[in-house]
């Protein structure tokens, strides 16, 4: 394993630690809304600290870009993407989907990634050039070539509501021609989940790049496409993803694709 994919390892486990901790006790959880719909807990400040100081040990002069702290520039030409818990909703419930995910970028591009599943103990790891892994086992995306035969995830809208109507008559179609469309609610586990192929498929809008990072270089490592919703890769700064296997990908685009309204035509 890089060596730097190690570190990462570590500090989502040390994380996930601290997380399946706090599990045992939401009822003791001091929740704060950042803006509508938009919840965190100490948990989540207390797992990206822990993350960073992790991170920060070995690589001092490296930059960071985390949910709860924002973007900390650094001396070096690499920066740490990490949301310390993706799924707040889910864990605020103890609805038992959500992960520790940790991504770096060297240069811009994106050449390791960690995403930690808590509850079941699943470990997603990828490195640029290096395939994808669960677990150690090596992981592909699905060969599913049918739309119709596919299960796709997606995130519904829930905080910024402006793209509301294109994504309902999206979602519309989606329910109509796939064989099923699924919600779990971490999109880094969504995007997890396309890389090893239990989802064929995968769209949301308005993400933020530690949502993406990670599950974006699994999915590749893996085989699969990832672009916006121009067919482009510029996902990290729209927040629109759209990715699958390469079949399912050309399907799901295009099905999108008629749907952009005049402020999703830009991307
Ligand atoms: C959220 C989850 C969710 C997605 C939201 C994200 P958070 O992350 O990934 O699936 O639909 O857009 O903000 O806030 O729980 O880290
Ligand atoms: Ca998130
Ligand atoms: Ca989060």
């Amino acid at each position: 394993m890089h060596p730097m994919l190690n570190t990462a390892v570590k500090a989502a486990r040390r994380a996930g630690n601290l997380i399946n901790r706090a599990s045992l006790d939401i009822g003791q959880l001091k929740i704060n809304l950042k803006q509508q719909n938009d919840f965190v807990t100490e948990v989540d400040r207390a797992a990206e600290n822990s993350i960073i100081e992790t991170l920060r040990e070995v690589y001092p002069s490296h930059a960071f870009l985390a949910e709860e702290s924002g973007a900390t520039a650094g001396s070096s030409e690499y920066q740490w993407i990490i949301d310390p818990l993706d799924g707040t909703t889910n864990f605020i419930h103890g609805f038992p989907q959500y992960a520790v995910s940790i991504a770096l970028a060297h240069k811009g591009v994106l050449t390791q990634a960690v995403i930690y599943d808590v509850n079941r103990n699943e470990l997603f790891t990828a490195s640029k050039g290096g395939g994808a892994f669960l677990n150690d086992k090596r992981i592909r995306v699905s060969k599913l070539a049918k739309l119709e035969e596919a299960l796709i995830g997606t995130g519904f809208p829930y905080r910024m509501f402006e793209h509301i109507d294109a994504y309902l008559a999206i979602f519309k179609e989606m329910t109509r021609r796939c064989a099923g469309v699924r919600r779990p609610g971490a999109a880094s586990l969504d995007l997890a989940y396309v890389a090893t192929g239990r989802l064929d498929g995968f769209w949301e809008f308005g993400l933020s790049p530690w949502d993406m990072a990670a599950g974006a270089l699994l999915i590749q490592e893996a085989g699969g496409l990832v672009s916006d919703l121009s067919g482009e890769g510029n996902y990290l700064k729209t927040g629109n993803i759209v990715c699958g296997n390469p079949k399912i990908f050309n399907q799901l685009l295009q099905s999108i694709q008629p749907h952009r309204t005049a402020t999703l035509q830009a991307y």
